[in-house]
């Protein structure tokens, strides 16, 4: 494969690695997770989940990547054990089926871009959330959402990807810190913070059990691992790259603009609600932050700059998610990028049409995700990278690396046993939550 193409720099890495982390899943989800798991308690949690579990596993994709070079799938045979390509196919089919309604998200915030320019959600932002988030508009929002989508991945990973992520990145930066700024002059705004920041050990003690789960599949998500994003950007790179110092700069930014989503949101909500919504529902940042920037001076000004980052951001997730399947079957089958990004993009755009036909559906592919396919992902990842091809990985993670050899048998020793009992547990708690919601289960057998 002499032909891959590879990042023009580094930083192009970097920055592409931090807008697959950056989505929907920081600015979207992570402030109303935090809301609905109890406010800073979470957030603490949250941040233990991400440093202790999400950085070594990202660690762990990254060697598998640039070990074999090989796009997710092909990776585990190029290293010696394709009876592990399965788990390479698993994480293809959950790319999939995760752009299906992140995609459909996606055209949400097209709509309420829309809605800040016309001042369609001004007055009833309940009833805008209802006409744009499931129908026919739904449909075609989300079609053009996939269609931005597959046009940057038909243009390849330099000319498309990097291209993208090196402008989406830092105006996401810009824009959300001047949104916290600005939301800063609120009247109301310490609540918020206070709320945001003070972290009560009491809730933390007490509800161990209801917040890790949500906060280790948060982490997971956030940082795109399990679906072999990591595997497939990591490919494209250089031995001369310090891999921990990559992944510690991707982590650190993408949990700032985590924070900064943070501090944009709850000030909102607390000068103009008075208090935060006590559903995250994923319709609640929607109607919730509409309802607010409705009745905040120039509100639709922040509404605009508060829902295009949230657009940038879904943008250079998504496209992440597209370049799984398309690098396999480009790998595989010798097929032109371009052909190949039209046809899987057009497949994912029908699969999602359920989901932006009802929200109820919806939030079924958004369970399945968190609750079974990412960490039962992230389990078979860590398991590889521990158990199967453990020596050659610890040595990749070596190499261009400063930080010593000390640090890859540590890290080691952690992916074997540390991540694999800390995911066990997130997934069979993740399981038991879709036996209930399902009605299969009256009540949780465990920690209820
Ligand atoms: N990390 C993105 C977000 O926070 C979503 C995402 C992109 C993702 N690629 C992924 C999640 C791969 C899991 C796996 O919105």
């Amino acid at each position: 494969m002499s032909d891959r193409e590879t990042w023009t720099s580094r930083v192009g890495f970097i920055l592409a690695a931090v807008g697959s982390a950056v989505g929907l899943g920081n600015i979207w989800s992570f402030p109303f997770q935090t809301a609905s798991n109890g406010g800073a308690a979470f957030l603490v949690v949250y941040l233990l989940a991400v440093t202790l579990i999400g950085f070594p596993v990202m660690l762990g994709e990254f060697v598998i990547g640039r070990r074999s070079e090989r796009n997710a799938v092909e990776a585990f045979r190029s290293l010696g054990f394709g009876e592990w390509s399965i788990v390479g196919g698993l994480g293809v089919l959950a790319s999939f089926v995760t752009l299906a309604f992140y995609s459909v998200v996606g055209g949400w915030v097209l709509s309420y871009i829309v809605g800040s320019v016309t001042g369609g959600y001004l007055g009833d932002a309940g009833a805008y959330f209802a006409a744009v988030s499931a129908g026919p508009i739904t449909v075609a929002a989300h079609a053009v959402f996939m269609g931005l989508t597959i046009a940057i991945v038909a243009l390849g990973v330099t000319d498309g990807i990097e291209r993208a992520t090196k402008l989406m990145v830092p105006a996401i930066f810009v824009l959300m810190g001047g949104l916290a700024l600005w939301v800063s002059t609120l009247d109301g705004a310490a609540e918020g913070y206070a709320y945001y920041l003070s972290p009560d050990v009491g809730v933390i003690a007490g509800n161990l059990a209801g917040i890790v789960p949500p906060a280790v599949g948060q982490a997971f998500f956030t940082l795109s691992l399990g679906f072999g994003v990591m595997i497939a950007y990591s490919s494209y790179l250089g031995r001369d790259d310090s891999l921990p110092a990559d992944g510690s700069a991707i982590v650190v930014v993408n949990t700032l603009v985590a924070l900064l989503a943070g501090f944009v949101v709850f000030p909102v909500l607390f000068a103009i609600e008075g208090s935060i919504p006590s559903s995250g529902g994923a319709g609640t940042a929607f109607t919730a932050l509409a309802g607010a920037f409705s009745q905040i001076p120039g509100g639709r000004v922040i509404g605009l700059g508060f829902f295009v980052v949230l657009l940038l951001a879904a943008l250079s997730s998504s496209i992440s998610l597209l370049e799984v399947p398309t690098s396999f079957v480009a790998d595989r089958t010798g097929y032109d990028r371009t052909p190949t990004a039209l046809g899987l993009g057009a497949l994912v755009a029908l699969v999602g049409v359920p989901t932006a036909l009802d929200t109820g559906v919806l939030g079924w592919y958004n369970d399945v995700v968190f609750n079974l396919l990412l960490p039962l992902a992230v389990l078979f990842i860590s398991l590889f990278v521990g158990w199967v091809a453990d020596d050659q990985l610890a040595a990749e993670l070596n190499l261009g690396s400063s930080f010593g050899s000390g640090f890859s048998s540590v890290w080691l020793w952690w992916v074997r046993i540390v991540i694999p009992v800390a995911i066990g547990g997130t997934l069979l708690l993740g399981i038991q939550s879709l036996l209930v919601k399902a009605g299969v289960l009256a009540a949780p057998i465990v920690l209820g």
